[in-house]
């Protein structure tokens, strides 16, 4: 990450939760869905198309999709992935996915997209509901933050089949 977009980055973070909130927050990621957050993964946002199946920024994305990030490298803290994928990157092709991002004040520190300057809101994903965002959340957390290269194991179970075409260059 350049130093001018960790700053961009931070401006965009300072939003005023309070840990009444953040407490809030934890406890929605504990009881999260995690099958769920694996469906909005793969199947409702597609995150793959441009993250990869396993997030890490390389395998099986689509080639015509934009460049993205290793999710497995990710520092982001629960907040501000939650945040992320809610509301997108303004100036970036990291789209929100809420379904109320924008409209319910939530999204750093109240902005609505009318607010942006022209070519810097954030493009508009398949959006999911609230529930939905810390189901995806805990996935990430769980089954892909952190992890090293992707492995066979780790396809056949994202895909659910062990002959899955997109696992055979892993064997
Ligand atoms: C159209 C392509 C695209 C799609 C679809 C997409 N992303 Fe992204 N995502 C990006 C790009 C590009 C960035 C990097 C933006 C930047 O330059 O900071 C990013 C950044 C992120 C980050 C921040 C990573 C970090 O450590 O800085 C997270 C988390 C993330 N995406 C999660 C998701 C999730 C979850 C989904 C699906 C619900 C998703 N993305 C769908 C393109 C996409």
């Amino acid at each position: 990450m350049t130093i001018r977009r960790a700053v961009a980055m931070s401006l965009f973070f300072l939003t005023s939760l309070t840990s009444h909130q953040l407490n809030a927050q934890q406890a929605k990621i504990m009881d999260a869905d995690l099958e769920r957050g694996k469906r909005i993964y793969r199947s409702v946002g597609y995150c793959g198309n441009c993250h990869g199946w396993p997030g890490d920024g390389r395998t099986g994305r689509l080639l015509q999709a934009p460049e993205a990030p290793s999710l497995r490298e990710s520092e982001l803290d629960t907040e501000t992935l939650i945040e992320v994928v809610k509301c997108g990157i303004p100036g970036t092709a990291m789209p929100y996915h809420g379904r109320t991002a924008y409209l319910d004040g939530s999204c750093y520190g109240g902005m609505e997209l009318s607010d942006f300057e022209q070519g810097t809101a954030p493009p508009l994903g398949k959006t999911f509901g609230d529930s939905d965002v810390f189901n995806v959340v805990a996935y990430l957390e769980a089954y892909v933050i952190g992890r090293k290269e992707p492995t066979i194991e780790e396809c056949t179970e994202f895909f659910g089949n062990p002959n899955a075409r997109a696992c055979k260059r892993l064997k």
